[in-house]
């Protein structure tokens, strides 16, 4: 398993400790060894380690990632006039997030290389992951947010898990540029942000699952980019199961990005030149970013696939986020409800099979839902009170014969 920069093609061997290329800084990639994609891998066991051939190293620590719910919605497919639409719900994963899948693979490496401390910066989901995985690992967790930029779920797992937090002054995009120095200096505090190649290997299991699980790859994969290392994991996924001979053919990469927080799709859709927006900005917490750090890896593979990257306004995202809860089932957090927004509104041509992904579940922030509309009442401690409060929640309820108004 070599490493391979991004930019400029070096090769490097397996390093667990190097994360950025030797010879010009940027980012790298994990190669599989050719004699595993020649040969024929045997899956066995459940989550993210049914994969253990295609994945570095052992699990060391693991919570029971993966196996994520792959849910058929026919409703909501039904109201966007996809055939066969798809939600791979990430929330089922043990801390409630996609991260998890690239968690347990990163800090069992990093046990194996024997370091003192894991680090990150975060919007929120990596530092509730990683403060858990560590805790389980028994090593101490340095996490950096931006400060007051949170969403409270998140940050009580952090909290809970007893991971030191440093709530930076500054934007998510500060507090990278930060831990990445941190790390520089500190070798012995090992990095788990997605510039960290060997933890996206473990978030490749994803479109491992969906291909077992429909037989075949779907036309369209449609997800919220952010710092943008989940694209990539997915579409290597993808990539490594049409090599082994598992799918015959690639799904095209769809990549969403909120309004004011869209650097990725300023150059995939407008050609801007540079990768970055000043003062990103959305509801959507999760990928408030302004400077994603796999960017080069997230143009390659919306470009690759034939794919495509839009935008969605920060009411989009919470209509779908409510559209998602009411129709499905299913409470996602804004981020994750990107992808049903930007559906809304364009149609991806001859996609009759869609899988959504859904990174991260509702609860990690239970304030976005403050804004949708409620029917919720506070009514005395009688029956007569709760039926006038029911009729007046849900007028004519009585007259439609239901058993609740008066
Ligand atoms: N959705 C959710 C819920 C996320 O938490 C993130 C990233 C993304 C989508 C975007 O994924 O960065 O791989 O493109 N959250 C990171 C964090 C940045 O710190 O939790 P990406």
């Amino acid at each position: 398993m070599d490493l391979r920069c991004v930019a400029c093609g070096e090769r490097s061997p397996h390093d667990p400790l190097l994360l950025s290329c030797p010879r010009c800084g940027e980012a790298l990639e994990v190669l599989l060894a050719p004699e595993v994609l020649a040969g024929k891998p045997e899956f066995a066991g459940r989550g993210v380690w049914r994969y253990g051939p295609l994945l570095p190293g052992g699990p060391a620590v693991s919570l029971g990632e993966g196996d994520t719910g792959l849910h058929r919605c026919e409703r909501l497919g039904r109201d966007l006039g996809i055939p066969r639409l798809f939600v791979k719900n990430e929330g089922e994963n043990p801390t409630g997030s996609f991260k998890d899948r690239g968690m347990t693979v990163g800090i069992s490496l990093a046990i194996a290389a024997g370091v003192r401390a894991v680090a990150c910066a975060s919007t929120g989901n990596t530092s509730a992951s990683m403060a858990a995985y560590a805790a389980r690992a028994g090593l101490p967790a340095f996490v950096l947010v931006p400060a007051g930029r949170v969403a409270a779920g998140k940050l009580s797992q952090a909290v809970a898990h007893g991971a030191a937090i440093a709530e930076v002054e500054g934007s998510f995009d500060e507090a990278m540029e930060l831990v990445l120095e941190l790390a520089r200096t500190r070798r012995e505090v090992y990095l788990l942000n997605s510039i960290n190649p060997y933890r996206l290997e473990g978030q490749k299991t994803l479109a491992f699952e969906v291909c077992e699980a429909l037989g075949e790859a779907p036309d369209a994969v449609v997800l919220p980019m952010g710092n943008a290392g989940n694209v990539s994991a997915v579409w290597k996924g993808f990539q490594e199961f049409r090599a082994l001979g598992r799918i015959g053919r690639l799904p095209r990469m769809i990549g969403v990005q909120a309004e004011g927080a869209a650097p990725l799709v300023r150059v995939l859709r407008d050609g801007a030149s540079e990768c970055r927006v000043e003062r990103p900005e959305t509801v959507a917490t999760a990928i408030r970013i302004g400077a994603p750090v796999n960017w080069r890896k997230a143009v390659a593979a919306v470009r690759l696939s034939g794919g495509e990257a839009g935008t969605v306004t920060d009411a989009e995202i919470l209509a779908a986020q409510r559209d998602l809860a009411r129709l499905e089932g299913l409470f996602v957090e804004p981020a994750a409800a990107s992808p049903i927004a930007y559906l809304r509104k364009r149609r991806i041509p001859e996609a009759a099979t869609v899988v959504c992904v859904a990174t991260g579940h509702g609860l990690k922030d239970p304030d976005a839902v403050g804004t949708a509309p409620v029917r919720r009442r506070r009514v005395p401690a009688n029956l007569e009170a709760l039926r006038a409060a029911f009729s007046e929640v849900w007028p004519g309820s009585g007259a439609h014969g239901l058993p609740i108004g008066s």
